[in-house]
């Protein structure tokens, strides 16, 4: 099965006027069993960036589990809204579902919401969110592999250009909660920089793989490489599973394969098959 994992859209600032399209034909073409979208929708979620990638997410076949990001809240220039309900154009538009679950017999995903009015551009989990993470995953069934999608980072990624970055608040916290849960991949964003960091958590035991997306359709980069669009594809297997870098090519207007990065579902060093 696979997934498809886009991130940082950010509607009124992108980059191409066909990358959207493209994603979007790609995507259906693809045939993904999930789209998993991880935060910044919108710019200064604004009506009109809601509105377009509302748009979007109509546009794609497959299932969207999509969590927010802190671009999504009421921008601070409306600090009452932004406070008292930061996620009430997220929701409008949207979602109401702050932690958003997928399932096949092969998977199981959960999505956290780490964006908050209260916090400038870092995010936060909360005692409640560990307590959904422990209980969703409580009842999955132990040979699932177990996916966590949020915005925020919840360990220190190696990216050169801004390393060290803040994590979320209750980072650490947050993330041994998924340790406890079996957590397999946590897919995210925010940093706009594509990365793929293996934690080996449990020496031999357990390893946890954060997957980070670049921003897929913005002109918001930050990545050393220059100005280059980026989304990931996760491939489930019963051993095995890898995370493909796509890249989109302006001039071409597609996306191609930039890396694949290969672990085996028991512990083993990942292979990386650069392309
Ligand atoms: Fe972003
Ligand atoms: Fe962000």
């Amino acid at each position: 099965m696979t997934i498809a994992h886009i991130s940082d859209l950010h509607f009124g600032r992108i980059a191409h006027p066909r990358v959207v399209s493209t994603l979007v034909d790609e995507l259906n073409e693809e045939d993904a069993d999930l789209v998993a979208l991880s935060g910044d929708l919108t710019q200064r979620a604004q009506p009109a960036e809601y509105e377009s990638a509302r748009a979007m997410l109509d546009a794609l076949e497959p299932p969207v589990l999509v969590v927010p990001g802190n671009h999504d809240v009421y921008p601070w220039w409306r600090p009452f809204k932004r406070l008292r309900m930061p996620l009430e154009r997220y929701k409008r538009y949207v979602t109401d579902d702050l932690a958003p679950t997928f399932e096949t017999n092969e998977v199981a995903v959960l999505g956290l919401t780490s964006a908050h009015g209260a916090t400038i551009k870092g995010g936060r989990f909360g005692a409640a969110d560990r307590n959904a993470l422990r209980d969703y995953f409580r009842d999955v069934p132990a040979e699932r592999f177990r996916v966590l999608v949020v915005h925020h980072q919840l360990h220190p990624t190696a990216i050169g250009p801004i390393s060290p970055h803040p994590v979320a608040q209750q980072a650490q916290k947050t993330l041994d909660a998924a340790t406890e849960a079996g957590v397999d991949l946590i897919l995210c964003g925010h940093l706009h920089i594509p990365a793929i960091t293996p934690l080996d958590i449990i020496p031999g035991e357990h390893r946890i793989v954060i997957a980070s997306a670049g921003t897929t359709t913005s002109n918001r980069y930050r990545q050393p490489t220059g100005p280059i669009n980026f989304y990931n594809v996760v491939t489930v297997e019963p051993d095995a599973f890898s995370v493909e870098e796509r890249r989109f090519v302006p001039d071409d207007d597609h996306f191609v394969r930039d890396s694949v990065t290969r672990f085996d579902r028991t512990i083993g060093a990942p292979r990386h098959d650069g392309c």
